[in-house]
């Protein structure tokens, strides 16, 4: 089984072929139409990759074929062979009819993808515009996991939520890792424990799976937001609802940007809310905007010593007023972490995750031959699409 080029892949699987996942595949013919190409990612501390051997064989089953670049499971401890075994072959990615990646592609990256091919994968369309720029000047089809809109039929394309749970996930047990407390009431010989208060700002995803690890790990937990729907489900994970007062819910389910005056109140009260817990997990974002100030240097002086901070906001500015975006600090005895790509520090279950999402994409994409048909009638494909609808 070799890879000819775009369009030319002569396979030997199709469909029905002996339910043996191994290299006796190869007995079968059929000429797949659209070729799916994965490259290694290159971004500094990038330990994902876009597709899994076992998504690799959904594709295969409707008629696409995968070109996976040598090593570029790796990183998240997928062997090349495991992708042979699923029915991919290895080689050059970027001449595909398809380009999956993780990480917004590089100018030298874009420059080798062909005209009229399609790539997907997170771009960064708010505060990146310049990459679908390059894309379109390429005659690329860029897709964004970014813009995929956030409805009920493409909850399975839905990248960043599923990145955002595992970023949740990890936020807690680092706070956890950082507190020099227990987070789980203890009853010993030696004496009672109490549990640590653990406070989630800003509850959208990350946020909500935060609060539901942080509880899971015995803490009490409470949750906050500028948008009132959140409530209830912050108290679904059985946490505390803390209700400031101050209300900013925007469209599309996100939240608006607050006012100076609704910002300098909000951040006044939660100073004086914040003092009493262990734990303080921030991940609110504004989409395309710097992350609003919710935790202030005077609010982390309030803090008792030994309390935690865990900024998940960092790459967009920060929510602490004492974040160093990738860097652990300690201010006035308070730990003040900020991770950046938290996703990528479990590349196993975070690659299985995202490429569910980049298949259900695809199936959006490519027709039951398995040749690419970009309908942009269809409000997902529109919407994900970032380099225009011609062509
Ligand atoms: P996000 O990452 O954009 O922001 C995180 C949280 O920060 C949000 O809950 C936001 O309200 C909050 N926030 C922003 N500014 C704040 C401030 N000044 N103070 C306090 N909190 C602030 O949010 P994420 O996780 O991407 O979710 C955004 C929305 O999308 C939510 O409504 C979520 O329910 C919705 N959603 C819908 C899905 C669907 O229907 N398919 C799937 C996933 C999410």
């Amino acid at each position: 089984m070799t890879f000819a080029g775009p369009g030319e892949l002569s396979s030997d699987w199709q469909p029905g072929c002996p339910a043996d996942r191994g290299r006796k595949w190869y007995n079968c013919t059929v000429t797949a139409n659209t070729v799916v190409g994965v490259p290694r990612e290159t971004a500094e501390g990038e330990r994902r990759v876009a597709l899994v051997p076992k998504v690799v064989e959904r594709l295969r089953a409707r008629n696409l074929a995968v070109v996976v670049e040598p090593g570029a499971g790796a990183a998240a401890l997928i062997p090349d062979d495991a992708y042979v075994h699923s029915g991919a072959t290895l080689g050059d990615p970027w001449q595909a009819d398809v380009v999956v990646k993780v990480a917004p592609p590089t100018d030298a990256e874009i420059a080798k993808l062909r005209s009229g091919a399609v790539f997907l994968g997170f771009l960064a369309p708010l505060t990146d515009p310049g990459k679908a720029d390059a894309l379109r000047r390429g005659g690329v089809h860029g897709f964004a996991m970014e813009s995929i809109p956030r409805i009920s039929r493409a909850q399975s394309m839905d990248a960043l939520s599923s990145q955002a749970n595992v970023a949740g996930y990890r936020a807690a047990l680092l706070a956890a890792e950082h507190l020099t407390r227990f987070f789980p009431m203890l009853t010993t010989a030696a004496g009672t424990v109490p549990p640590a208060k653990v406070l989630v700002l800003g509850v959208g995803v990350a946020g909500l799976q935060a609060l539901a690890t942080a509880r899971r790990l015995g803490a009490h937990t409470t949750g906050y937001d500028v948008r009132p729907e959140v409530a209830d489900q912050v108290r679904s994970v059985g946490a505390q609802w803390l209700d400031l007062g101050i209300e900013a819910a925007g469209s599309g389910g996100y939240a608006r940007s607050l006012t100076d005056a609704e910002r300098d109140e909000q951040q006044r009260r939660l100073a004086r809310a914040i003092t009493g817990f262990d734990a303080v997990i921030t991940t609110a974002q504004v989409p395309g905007r710097t992350a609003p100030t919710l935790v202030t240097a005077d609010a982390v002086k309030g803090m008792r010593a030994g309390s935690v901070v865990v900024d998940l906001a960092g790459e967009s500015g920060g929510n602490c007023e004492l974040t160093r975006a990738g860097e652990v600090v300690v201010e006035h005895a308070v730990t003040i972490a900020s991770p950046l790509n938290l996703p990528s520090t479990m590349p196993e279950h975070a690659s299985e995750l995202y490429a569910r999402n980049v298949q259900a994409l695809l199936e959006l994409l490519v027709d039951k031959e398995g040749a690419v048909s970009l309908d942009f009638t269809d409000e997902v494909v529109a919407g994900a699409c970032v380099t225009g609808q011609e062509g």
